[in-house]
């Protein structure tokens, strides 16, 4: 299988490429506008054709590539039904399977850091987009986010996954780059709870700064979407 992780210096984001061999077909999650180039390079050095993007959620903190990559491939684009993005040519729910060649993923609603937040099951990994962070969770305090429901998501959902899955988050501030459902339950200290009251207690008192670049990337990754420059 081909695993491949990117990592956006600017807004700290992982991208995420996987096939399930050279000459195949290929899936991108949460690609970033600005590194478009370097997927391409990788999908023609391993001679694979791109047929889906998916984006986690709308992101707040950097612009989505996933109108450019189907400019650019003709590749279908996936987000969760309820994501206000128009750029989106299939809607899923939950409890449904992405297939391409040789590979499947399972959609998880896992809503919280917003409401079209959705994780993402292959076999032993999961791709927890800003719901799930090593050694955190995403911040509930905007785009219709509700620590609530991100109570649920986590521990109804993805922590009731078997412990030996692997992490893979839409982002990482200090150089992590995976992690495993058992590791987080014993260390991430937004986990160490023991009610829903206290999870909503400390996410509600983060007292974060709005992402630098909020006011252009929501506007750009949401309906109506912006068309996007070449
Ligand atoms: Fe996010």
């Amino acid at each position: 299988m081909i695993f491949e992780q990117f990592f956006d210096k600017i807004s700290s984001t992982y991208t995420y490429l996987v096939s399930s061999g050279k000459g195949r077909e290929a899936l991108i999650i949460d690609p970033v506008l600005e590194n478009i180039n370097d997927y391409i390079n990788i999908l023609n050095k391993l001679e694979l054709r791109l047929v889906k993007v998916i984006d986690t959620h709308i992101h707040a903190d950097h612009i989505s590539g996933i109108g450019e990559l189907k400019n650019k491939t003709n590749c279908a684009t996936l987000m969760g039904e309820g994501a206000p993005a128009d750029v989106v040519s299939i809607y899923v729910k939950d409890n449904e399977k992405i297939k391409i060649e040789n590979i499947e993923l399972l959609t998880l609603y896992t809503p919280g850091h917003t409401d079209d937040s959705y994780s993402f099951l292959m076999n032993d990994r999961v791709f927890t987009g800003d719901t799930l962070l090593i050694n955190g969770t995403g911040r509930t305090d905007f785009q219709n986010g509700n620590p609530y429901d991100q109570y649920k998501s986590l521990f109804e959902r993805l922590l009731k996954l078997p412990e030996e899955t692997s992490i893979y988050p839409a982002h990482d501030y200090k150089g992590m780059k995976v992690s495993t459902i058992g590791n987080e339950k014993k260390f991430n200290p937004r986990l160490q709870v023991s009610s829903v009251e206290e999870y909503v207690n400390i996410m509600n008192n983060l007292n974060l700064q709005n992402p630098k670049l909020m006011d252009i990337a929501i506007p750009k990754n949401s309906y109506p979407r912006m068309k996007v420059e070449k």
